[in-house]
């Protein structure tokens, strides 16, 4: 590419200028962002799977309603970010048959089952909190549709993170078999929330370059740091163990230091082999196939109006 384009393209990026779809672009930057934002999206549209699993189970109408919505909202998100990903001119139908095919990834989270209860409020709690911990920074990505779609989708997160958090105040505060159901649900979803922010930046392929572009402010370690050190408190609040003996505050950083993260599980969950990414691929591949007469109806619809006015 014309070596003067690009370094204008970098100026601008060091002047905290935002790109917008109509700006010129290195190929790499229209192709990382394409890369992230589409499994961003696909990640959203998966996630509503091990939360839905407990809606027509939730002990209450109040719970029931609240997670009807946070799923509903995960669905918004997801249609944000396909729209947001197709002004870098893909085709919504192209990032989902990728997915399909297997050729696109989504969070490795959703890979693990939602087994009771509290794995709800466990999810709302961890998984929407390591979700805004690395959304926040990206409302000030450089690619205008990405950063703007992240801004609304930040206000509903802290919704799911606070609803979260409640069930596990509830259940903490309840009988001893309700504490027992957090305390399991904490020990089976901290690693993998901790493993949700990526390989180490020691093996992060596309950090140096994300950086550098300013699509992230901040890299996997340094995320996953500001996770733990706000997490660990609120366990703590909670009157929950948090499920690693090596977990220890250090005076002098001000962090907590954690234990070592079994990145072969990681690589394992991300390569298909998680707990659930079979079923999470076969009820995904099964809504496509039934929701084709909706697209179907849809399609023949806007050609029949485009007709209308035509004439
Ligand atoms: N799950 C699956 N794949 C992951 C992953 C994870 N948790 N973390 C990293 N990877 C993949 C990367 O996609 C990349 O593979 P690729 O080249 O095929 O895309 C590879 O591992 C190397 O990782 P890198 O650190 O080099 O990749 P990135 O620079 O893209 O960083 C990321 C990974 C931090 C997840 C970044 O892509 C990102 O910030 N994405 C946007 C946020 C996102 O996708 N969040 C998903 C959470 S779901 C959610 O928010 C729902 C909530 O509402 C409950």
């Amino acid at each position: 590419e014309d070596a003067d384009k690009l370094r204008a393209f970098q100026e601008r990026i060091d002047a905290e200028e935002r790109i917008e779809p109509n700006d010129w672009m290195p190929e790499a930057y229209r192709r990382t962002l394409v890369r992230q934002i589409s499994q961003h999206a696909h990640s959203e549209i998966i996630g509503m799977q091990p939360e839905g699993n407990w809606i027509t189970r939730a002990p209450s109408l109040r719970r029931k309603a609240a997670l009807l919505a946070k799923v509903q909202d995960e669905c918004g998100h997801g249609l944000y970010l396909y729209a947001a990903a197709e002004t870098l001119g893909v085709a919504r139908e192209e990032m989902v048959d990728q997915l399909l095919a297997g050729k696109a990834k989504y969070s490795s989270i959703f890979n693990y089952p939602t087994l009771t209860w509290a794995d709800i409020g466990a999810i709302g709690w961890l998984v929407d909190g390591a979700a805004i911990m690395n959304q926040i920074p990206l409302c000030r990505c450089s690619y205008g549709p990405y950063a703007r779609a992240m801004i609304r989708v930040c206000k509903e997160e802290s919704f799911h993170q606070r609803q979260g958090y409640e069930i596990m105040l509830t259940l903490c505060r309840g009988n001893a078999a309700q504490k027992e159901m957090a305390q399991d649900a904490l020990n089976r979803w901290w690693w993998p929330c901790l493993m949700m922010f990526g390989p180490p930046d020691s093996a992060s392929q596309h950090t140096d370059a994300s950086t550098k572009w300013k699509i992230k402010r901040f890299t996997n370690d340094e995320l996953r740091q500001k996770f733990i050190d706000a997490t660990v408190p609120q366990a703590h609040y909670l009157g929950l163990t948090v499920p690693d003996p090596e977990l220890r505050y250090d005076e002098a950083s001000g962090h907590w230091q954690h234990g070592a993260i079994d990145w072969e599980e990681f690589k394992q969950v991300i390569a298909g082999n998680g707990p659930c990414n079979a079923q999470r691929m076969e009820r995904r591949r099964q809504t496509e196939e039934d929701g084709a007469w909706v697209r179907e109806a849809a399609r023949a619809f806007a050609e029949k109006e485009k007709r209308r006015h035509r004439v």
